[in-house]
Formats: structure tokens, sequence, C-alpha cells
């Protein structure tokens, strides 16, 4: 396993096992089978409502709690020092632990400077280890940081062969702060697993295109999270280790970018009044 090194000396492990849209009386089934594969960090979100599943595999698994990476986020229904300050602690509940790895804003609308401020305190107090951002871009990134005292730990964001975030990455490069992939195999929508140039690649190295597109991301220094109610897919996603893409695979695979900044509509007016609508 390779890792990140996160502010504050925090290592996390750069293969992880993503639950968003995991149901909840499946989570903890499927967080077992991936702890049992060797997965060591598991990604939830208070908006998935499974972090009890996750609690309850981690507890089961017999592993050491300090052996296994937890991210979490704070949904924007819990916007705001006081909500999310209570939403930690009730994080922290469900998942059954008292501390969290990495907590992250899941996404950047309502009150979530009082987010921040809650999650500073709540990284004090021993509560987290550490605190990032998910779907924030680079504008709102520099403006958090410039007032705040902490700075982020790492961006979550959606990227794959198809959303491959180049300027974003060479935005937090410059800031030094790392990155996360969601929905590395890009939901398996879009033709993922039949792109002929996946298919090809995948061929001449004796691997899946599912691992080929995750190995590409690793390769780029991007952790990865991708989800698999399924064991054997778990169990694929993580052999990520006995292969290398050569220079010619990272720069065909380069050439499938579609939206470099990802699909989701997140500065949309609409997209954004809908949001807080069903949420809030
Ligand atoms: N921060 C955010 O806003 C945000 C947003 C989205 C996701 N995330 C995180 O990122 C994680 C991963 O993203 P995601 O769940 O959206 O999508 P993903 O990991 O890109 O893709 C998951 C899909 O691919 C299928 N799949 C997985 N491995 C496969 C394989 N080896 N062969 C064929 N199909 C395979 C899964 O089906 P089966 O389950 O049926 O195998 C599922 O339909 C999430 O679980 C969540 O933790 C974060």
């Amino acid at each position: 396993m390779d890792y990140l090194t996160l502010e504050g000396g925090v290592k996390m492990p750069m293969v992880g096992y993503g639950v968003f849209q995991v149901d909840a009386k499946e989570t903890e089934r499927c967080v077992s089978d991936a702890l049992a594969v060797g997965y060591r960090a598991i990604d939830t979100a208070q908006a998935y409502y499974n972090e009890e599943g996750v609690g309850a595999a981690v507890a089961k698994s017999g592993i050491p709690r300090d052996e296994i990476f937890l991210t979490t986020k704070v949904w924007i229904s819990n916007a705001g020092d006081k909500k999310a300050a209570a939403s930690i602690d009730e994080s922290l509940r469900k998942l059954g632990t008292d501390y969290i790895d990495l907590l992250l804003i899941h996404q950047h609308y309502g009150d979530y400077y009082g987010t921040w401020r809650a999650m500073e305190d709540a990284l004090k107090a021993g509560k987290v280890r550490a605190i990032g951002l998910s779907n924030f871009d680079p504008a709102r990134i520099t403006d958090l940081m410039l007032s705040n005292t902490v700075k982020p730990a790492m961006l979550q964001v959606q990227a794959n062969v198809f959303t491959q975030q180049n300027a974003l990455q060479t935005f937090c490069d410059s800031v030094s702060i790392p990155i996360t992939a969601w929905s590395p195999l890009a939901q398996s929508v879009d033709g993922f697993f039949t792109n002929p140039t996946l298919v090809s690649i995948a061929e001449a190295h004796g691997k899946t295109v599912a691992q080929v597109a995750l190995r590409w991301l690793l390769q780029r220094g991007i952790a990865v999270i991708p989800k698999s109610t399924h064991r054997a897919r778990m169990e694929e996603n993580f052999q990520l280790f006995d292969f290398t893409l050569s220079e010619d695979d990272m720069k065909a695979i380069a050439g499938l970018n579609r939206t470099d900044a990802g699909t989701v509509p997140f500065d949309d007016p609409k997209f954004i009044k809908w949001l807080i609508e069903t949420y809030s």
C-alpha cells in the first residue's frame, strides 16, 4: 500500500473503500468484506446514512482501531458552528469511535465557515485527526485558507479518466493539498468499462479496466476510494500495486478527458436551490 502524509503527519492509505449508495442494511456486510480483503481506509458521510454500518463492521473486525482510517463528511443540513459540532459528536457515536481520522466539509453551501470553525475545534479536542474539504474549487479553497488558521488537509473531488481535474491538481500542488478521487470508476457509466483505450491498455498489462483506471489516478498522486458491493470487485479494485503504467499509457489515458472540472453543476443556482430546499 502507498500512503499520503496529511497535515499533522497523519498517514492515509491511497486506496480506500467508499460506501456512497450502499444501503444502510448492506453496509456492515460490505465494509466487513472490504476489511477482510485488506482495505484499511473507509470513506462514508453523514449524508450516506450508513455510518452505523461502518462502525459495526469496524467493531466486529477485531482490527485495532488505529490500523483503520475513517473518513466522514459534514452534510449541508448540519452547516454552522453549533449544528456542525453536534453532528460531529453524532458521527462519532454512529461510527462507534472516539476519533475520526479525516473529517471533510461535504459541500460548500450554507454556513460552511461555521462548520470549519467547529471542525477546527474538534481537531483541537482530539475528536478528529485531520480536516479537509470536498467539492470545493480553487477560489473557495483560497478564501477559506486565508480566512482561517488550519489548512485543509485534503480535497476530495470527482476525478476519473473522463473528469481528470488537471487544472485543480495544478492548483492543489501549488498549495500542497493532496487530492482524493471520488467516483474513480466514473460510477461505471459512459462506456467506461468498454472504452477501447482502457481495454487495450488493460489487456497489455493482463489487468482489468478498473485496475488500469485506478492505477492511473494513483500514478498521478491521487488517492482512490472505489465502491463496490461485490467482494470479487473489491478484491480487483485493491490489486493495484503489482503493475505500472508506462508514460505512453499515461498519455493515452490523458487523452480521454471530457469534462476536466467535473460533471456536477456545483455553481448552478438551480442546483444549489434544489439542494438546499431538499436538505434544509
Ligand atoms: N465527496 C463527494 O461528494 C462524493 C461523491 C460521490 C462519491 N464519493 C465517494 O467516492 C466513492 C466512490 O465513488 P462512487 O461510489 O460514486 O463511484 P465509483 O467507485 O466510481 O463506481 C462505483 C460503481 O462501479 C461499480 N464497480 C465497482 N468496481 C467495479 C469493477 N471492478 N468492475 C465493474 N464494476 C465495478 C459499482 O457497482 P457494484 O457496487 O454493483 O459492484 C458501482 O456501480 C463513494 O462510495 C463515496 O465514498 C464522494
